[in-house]
This record gives structure tokens, sequence and C-alpha cells, in this order.
């Protein structure tokens, strides 16, 4: 997979997780709501400010951003919930797409460091150690 075409899967892989997480800020429920509704809320923020930041990044390349939700969840590996979970269920589910947005974007920079990239490299780069950390928060709350 070259560059261009990982940033597009890390493109719609962030959007899922953003809606997922917004979701998750509507419909968490319990004793931890006030708590869980603020922090899925930055979270959803940060990951929305980054899915632009992400498409902006494949026209700087000279290619065309996805036009319509099909194209941009084209390939996606992040899964949906079917059901809404409890609000510790919402936290190991949101740890593991963090998880796998993490490995995607370094995978990303791994392979426009190899095409000689170095804005996309250190554009993935970046956003795979903040979401290091966003998971290391998660973590530390379950
Ligand atoms: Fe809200």
């Amino acid at each position: 997979m070259n560059t261009i075409h990982q940033v597009q899967q890390a493109l719609g892989n962030t959007f899922a997780v953003y809606a997922k997480v917004h979701s998750f800020h509507w419909n968490v429920t319990g004793p931890r709501f006030q708590e869980l509704h603020s922090f899925f809320g930055e979270l959803y923020t940060s990951l929305w400010k980054d899915i632009d930041d992400i498409a902006e990044t494949i026209r700087i390349q000279g290619k065309e951003a996805p036009q319509n939700l099909s194209e941009i969840l084209k390939g996606v590996v992040i899964t949906e919930c079917p059901t809404t979970p409890s609000a510790s269920e919402m936290l190991s589910i949101i740890s593991s797409d963090i998880d796998t947005l993490i490995n995607i974007y370094i995978s990303t920079a791994r392979t426009a460091e190899k095409e000689e990239n170095i804005g996309i490299e250190a554009f993935f780069g970046e956003r795979a150690g903040k979401y290091q950390k966003i998971l290391w928060m998660l973590k530390s709350m379950q």
C-alpha cells in the first residue's frame, strides 16, 4: 500500500472512531456520566480536527479528498456497535479502536518514510504520539 492509500485509510478509520466516540458522548449512562460525557466530548473534538487535517494532507499531495461517506468509509476496519454498550464497555471499545488508529498512523508514517515524504511521516508520527497519550488515559480509567 502506498502512502496516499494509507492516508485515505487513516482518514476513514479516524472518521469511524470519531462517529463512535460522538455517539458514546450522547449515550453514556451511569454514575460516571459527567466524567465520561466530558472525556468523550474532548476526544471526538480532537478526532474531528484530525479528520480535517488528514483530508487536507490528501489535498496537499495533489489528490482529491473523498466526496461522500461511502468513499470515506471504503476499506475501514473499525467496526460499529450494534447496540449501546455499558460505560465500562465503551472505555474498552474505544481503547481498542484508538490502539488500531495508532497502528495505522505508525504504519502510514513508516511508508511515508520509505517514500521520503517527510511531511506525511512527521504528521502521522505526531498523531501516533498524541493518541498514545490518550490511550494511556483510557486504560487508566478502566
Ligand atoms: Fe455534546
